[in-house]
């Protein structure tokens, strides 16, 4: 089939993918729109992706859009993934955003690409865990993504046994979890933690109002550089000058946008960049005792 997909038919997919969700493909990259498209077109009872990228173009298919759309997400996730941002929001961030912020101000926190909840739900565990120095400060997480099955899963948040064994420590497993059926039930205190809602990263984040510290990861990698810029950019207007942002192990700001500076001390975060290129979350926060 491969070799059959006229170019008109694969520009179909690439620029519909590209305007709704800023996923970038390359011709080789076929073999995901015929693998993740192929039950749609059963679905459909459409032949081939060039009947499916023919209907595509026919006006009034927003539901076939949208399934298309969502069909090429890379939803893969799981439980304090990569470990060490989360470390370092328990140990750096956390304390520090506490201390800075007067006593009745909410912390927000935002998952910016939640997919199936596990990163908004980790850092939901470490607030719980951290109960003791948080006290009655009130902490808002919130998850968002583009995929509405996605959102449907996090608040579910029923995981299988694949799911709860990669990254989630077993105490953890034990403690925020209850068994149901083969897989397992995050608990209504962590879930009552969290909100998550369907938005898209290219649309406008205005609405969801301003974060302490966002997590960005694992979605800008499917970008071209002037959509990461411009999500980047779009991130850095909802936060407060010392907000803190975190993005995944194969994403960096550097090239992308002067926005942010690197945190010395951690891989991986980013404060919003004083003037002389220092991130000010390190500034700010050091003259907090
Ligand atoms: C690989 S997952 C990353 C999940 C999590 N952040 C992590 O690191 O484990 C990428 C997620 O980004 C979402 N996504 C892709 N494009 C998006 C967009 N334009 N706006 C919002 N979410 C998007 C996908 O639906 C998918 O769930």
């Amino acid at each position: 089939m491969s070799q059959a997909l006229s170019t008109a038919a694969f520009e179909t997919f690439a620029t519909l993918l590209k305007s709704r969700s800023g996923l970038v493909i390359g011709t080789d990259k076929l073999y995901l729109l015929e693998t993740r498209l192929a039950p749609i077109l059963k679905r459909e009872q459409l032949r081939d992706l060039a009947a499916l990228a023919g209907r595509l173009r026919m006006p009034g298919n927003d539901a076939l859009v949208r399934q298309v759309v969502e069909a090429m997400t890379t939803n893969e996730s799981f439980f304090f993934r990569d470990d060490k941002p989360f470390q370092h929001f328990r140990n750096q961030a956390l304390p520090r955003l506490l201390a800075s912020r007067p006593a009745g101000a909410a912390l927000r926190i935002w998952s910016a690409a939640s997919s199936s909840g596990q990163e908004a739900y980790s850092v939901a565990m470490i607030i719980s865990d951290c109960q003791q120095s948080v006290g009655s400060r009130r902490i808002e997480i919130i998850g968002t993504d583009l995929a509405r099955a996605q959102v449907g899963r996090a608040r579910d948040g029923l995981y299988t046994q694949f799911e709860v064994q990669r990254g989630l420590p077993v105490q953890m497993l034990m403690r925020h979890f209850r068994k149901e059926g083969s897989g397992w039930r995050i608990s209504e205190a962590i879930r009552g933690m969290v909100q998550f809602r369907e938005w898209n990263l290219l649309g406008d984040l205005r609405a969801l109002g301003q974060f302490d510290v966002v997590f960005c990861r694992n979605v800008l990698i499917y970008f071209d550089q002037p959509t990461k810029a411009r999500v980047l950019s779009a991130i850095a207007q909802q936060m407060p000058g010392d907000g803190l942002l975190y993005l995944g192990g194969a994403e960096t700001v550097l090239g992308i946008t002067s926005r942010f500076a690197p945190l010395a001390t951690e891989r991986g975060a980013y404060g919003l960049a004083l003037p002389a290129g220092r991130p000010r979350f390190i500034a700010e926060t050091q003259k907090v005792p």
